[in-house]
C-alpha cells in the first residue's frame, strides 16, 4: 500500500483491543476510602453498556455473558478462560478476537462439536475450542511456527470429508491489509481493488474467485443443518498522489462475501463487532481520515450462515 495508514490500520487495532482502553478505567479510591484488604476496588459491572468503566487485565476482564443483540463489544481481544489459557498469540498481526468465537461456539455448538477453522492464523480458535471442550480442527497456509496443532494447507482444498463438520469459522484475509506470508498462494496477496490484469475488468475478481472456492469447500464440508460464522471488514486503499474524493478506493468486501455465501447457505443473521480504535487517537490517523475524505473501520461484520438440512 503507498500510505502507512491501512497497512498498519488493523495491526493497531489488535494491538488497541490488546491493551484495552486505560482512560475508562475506574479511578481508584483515595487510601482513606480503601477496602481494609487494600486491594484497588474494580467492579465487574459486564460488558453490555460501552461507557461502562472496566477492566481488561488478563484476570480480571468482565464476565463473558452471551451477548443478544446485533451489536457486539467488549472491552478486550480477549476473555478470562475457565482454563486461564490464552487464546491465540499475542504477537500474530490479525488475530481474530477471541470472544467473538467464544459467543459463536456457546450458541451453536454443543460440548464434543467438531469445530473447522481452515485459516487459523495463531490458533484462536483452537484454544477457545479446548476451553469450550470442542474438537478444534485448524488449518493455515502459515501456520504459526509455535502451534503445531494447526496443519498446513490452502482453505481452497480442505483434506476434510463432506458433510463432516458441526462448526465452521473464518477470518479470511480483507484484501492486502496484512501481509501474512510469502506464499504466492496467500489470499492476503489478491487486492480486492484491482483488476488482476489489463484483461480483467471486475474489482478484486481474483481475491474473489479464491474466496469463492473457500466458501464452496465449507460448504462441502459442513453437516447439513450446521453453521458457518465468517468474520470480516470491508478496506479502504489509499491511492498514491491523490487527494480529496480521488484519495483512495473503497472495498466493499463484506457485502460481497454475504452475497456470494447467500447463493448456497440461507443467512441467518449479520452482527456488526465494534472495534476500539482508541489508539488511532494518537498520531493525525483522524486528522488525515477527515482531510482526505475517507473512514477509518468502525466495525466488523460476523456473517451467519447456515447450511440447510437436507
Ligand atoms: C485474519 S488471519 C486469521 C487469524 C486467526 N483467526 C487467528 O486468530 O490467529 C487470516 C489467515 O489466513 C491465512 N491464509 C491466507 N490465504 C490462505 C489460504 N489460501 N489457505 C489457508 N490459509 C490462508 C493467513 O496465513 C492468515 O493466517
Amino acid at each position: 500500500m503507498n500510505s502507512p495508514m491501512p497497512d498498519d490500520f488493523r495491526k493497531k487495532i489488535e494491538q488497541e483491543l490488546e491493551s484495552g482502553n486505560n482512560s475508562t478505567r475506574r479511578p481508584q479510591r483515595s487510601k482513606s476510602k480503601q477496602r481494609p484488604d487494600s486491594k484497588p476496588y474494580i467492579k465487574k459491572t459486564g460488558h453490555k453498556n460501552p461507557d461502562t468503566p472496566q477492566n481488561t487485565r488478563p484476570g480480571s476482564r468482565p464476565p463473558m455473558g452471551i451477548q443478544t443483540t446485533t451489536l457486539w463489544e467488549y472491552p478486550s481481544q480477549h476473555y478470562d478462560s475457565q482454563l486461564g489459557n490464552m487464546q491465540g498469540r499475542k504477537d500474530y498481526t490479525g488475530a481474530t478476537p477471541s470472544w467473538v468465537i467464544y459467543q459463536l461456539l456457546k450458541r451453536y455448538t454443543n460440548q464434543g462439536d467438531t469445530v473447522l477453522d481452515p485459516m487459523c492464523g495463531s490458533g484462536t480458535t483452537l484454544d477457545v475450542c479446548k476451553d469450550l471442550g470442542r474438537t478444534g480442527i485448524g488449518y493455515d497456509l502459515n501456520p504459526h511456527p509455535q502451534r503445531p496443532d494447526i496443519k498446513q494447507n490452502d482453505a481452497r482444498k480442505l483434506p476434510i470429508d463432506n458433510n463432516s463438520i458441526d462448526f465452521a469459522f473464518i477470518d479470511p484475509p480483507y484484501s492486502t491489509h496484512v501481509d501474512y506470508s510469502d506464499d504466492p498462494r496467500c489470499i492476503g496477496k489478491l487486492d480486492a481493488s484491482q483488476p488482476a490484469d489489463r484483461t480483467q475488468t471486475v474489482m478484486g475478481q481474483d481475491y474473489y474467485q479464491a474466496m469463492d472456492a473457500v466458501l464452496g469447500e465449507l460448504y462441502r464440508v459442513l453437516k447439513p443443518g450446521k453453521f458457518l460464522g465468517l468474520y470480516v471488514s470491508d478496506s479502504w486503499k489509499k491511492k498514491k498522489g491523490k487527494q480529496g474524493d480521488q484519495a483512495g478506493t473503497f472495498m466493499p468486501i463484506g457485502f460481497e462475501l454475504f452475497s456470494m455465501m447467500s447463493q448456497a447457505f440461507t443467512p441467518v443473521d449479520i452482527i456488526c463487532v465494534v472495534r476500539h480504535n482508541n489508539k488511532l487517537q494518537r498520531g493525525n490517523w483522524h486528522k488525515s481520515a477527515e482531510a482526505e475524505n475517507f473512514y477509518l473501520r468502525g466495525f466488523n461484520y460476523l456473517f451467519i450462515m447456515k447450511k440447510d438440512p437436507r
